[in-house]
């Protein structure tokens, strides 16, 4: 199987969807590389690089010429190939939340994966994009707040006074929301965090942070909690009031608050409204790691910087390219892990795969024979 690596185009993306070292591993078991001229660069992985580990280097052409494309996250550009028939497509195109992509790569007649739809399985775990870009996001989160915070994070006892530590609240403790306790508390943040999953308490108390318990029985309709695959449920607009309520005073105390709540396929959960923010400290900092699907800050506007009453709210959408080295190192590892059980040995056992009805490529595929197949929800 011959394999495409493109340059990414979207607007201040800087990660590339396979590294060298994974290029090397890949060409070790029978697949051929051609990797687009720069396609590394933002991410610090140079041509010779990828032309030392065993990759043709060169332009579009070639790498749209491959048996199997991938790409981070280029579904819906002149990137993509126009013609399909049996050609593969690898990316991140989150058909469950927009069909647009699924919907040109249907009509291109690709076979396509989205790399966001990797069922959250033990077998594929070291194939979960979405993991390793959250864990990347949830770092890189706390850091962007620390540079627009007007204080440290420590608590310092110096010669011209104790200097209080910075008090952070991180909403929704998934993968995102625990590496952001794990790099608040290393700078040296009092941190507290909340999420609606039961399950969610034991492992922000291991975290070192304290948990904030709500009381969500009085609401009418679903309170939410744990859904399937470990993902939270949607809950009534009764409960998501009365969480609100309950939230508002721990917001209030807050420096920072990093909000990470989401669910599959559905608009991010409205956590912080307005008055919320109004009641909080001037000079106060909210990262909404949740900015691509409406926010959970009620001003949050994605990409953009909101000064409300002196309090700021960042939505950034591009954290994970904000540390492109290791994001591209940890998604290049995800994709090959991939193409290694798509294409054991390098040549393409999906017929089989399919056949068997195998849990992975089921839940990954998206479009085949011309037709969105995929994910079951869209
Ligand atoms: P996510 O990105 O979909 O959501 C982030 C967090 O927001 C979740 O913890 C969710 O419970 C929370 N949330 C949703 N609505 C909320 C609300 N109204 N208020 C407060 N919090 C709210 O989730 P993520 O980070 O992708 O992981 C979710 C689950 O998947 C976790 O249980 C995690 O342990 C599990 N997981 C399992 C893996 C595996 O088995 N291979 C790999 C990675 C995660």
């Amino acid at each position: 199987m011959r394999l495409g690596v493109l340059c990414e185009t979207a607007p201040r993306e800087k990660r590339v969807a396979l590294i060298p070292d994974d290029v090397a591993k890949l060409c070790g078991l029978g697949f051929e590389v051609s990797v687009q001229v720069g396609a590394g660069v933002a991410a610090g992985f140079m041509d010779d690089d990828y032309s030392a580990a065993g990759a043709s280097v060169g332009a579009l052409d070639a790498v749209l010429a491959a048996d199997a494309v991938l790409t981070v996250r280029d579904g819906q550009t002149d990137n993509t190939p126009s013609q399909g028939s049996g050609k593969l497509f690898a990316g991140v195109f989150d058909p469950r939340w927009d069909a647009t992509s699924a919907n040109l790569l249907a009509k291109r007649d690709l076979t396509s994966f989205s790399m966001d739809l990797v069922p959250r399985i033990t077998r594929a775990q070291s194939m979960d994009v979405l993991s390793s870009m959250a864990t990347v996001a949830g770092y890189q989160a706390v850091l962007l707040a620390a540079s627009h915070l007007p204080q440290m994070f420590p608590l310092m006892m110096t010669a011209a006074g104790t200097l209080k530590p910075a008090r952070v609240l991180v909403l929704g403790a998934g993968v995102a929301g625990l590496q952001a306790i794990a790099t608040a508390r290393k700078l040296g943040g009092v941190v507290e965090a909340y999420d609606v999953r039961p399950a969610a308490q034991e492992q922000i108390r291991s975290m070192g942070a304290k948990a904030v318990e709500l009381d969500l029985s009085a609401a009418e309709g679903d309170a939410g909690g744990e859904g399937s695959g470990g993902y939270a449920r949607a809950q009534g607009e009764d409960a998501a009031e009365l969480q609100r309520q309950q939230l508002t005073p721990h917001i209030a105390a807050s420096d920072v608050v990093i909000s990470t709540a989401a669910v599959p396929g559905r608009a991010s959960p409205l956590l912080i409204s307005s008055q919320m923010v109004a009641a909080m400290k001037p000079a106060s900092v909210i990262i909404d790691l949740a900015a691509e699907r409406g926010g959970n800050c009620e001003l949050t506007q994605a990409d953009e910087q909101v000064d409300s009453g002196g309090v700021t709210i960042l939505g950034p959408t591009d954290l994970p390219s904000r540390a492109a080295r290791h994001a591209s190192q940890m998604f290049s590892h995800n994709l090959t892990e991939f193409l290694g059980h798509l294409a054991p040995e390098g040549s393409s056992a999906l017929d089989q795969l399919l056949e068997d009805e195998d849990e992975i490529i089921k839940a990954m595929l998206v479009t085949h024979g011309g037709k969105v197949v995929g994910p079951e929800s869209s």
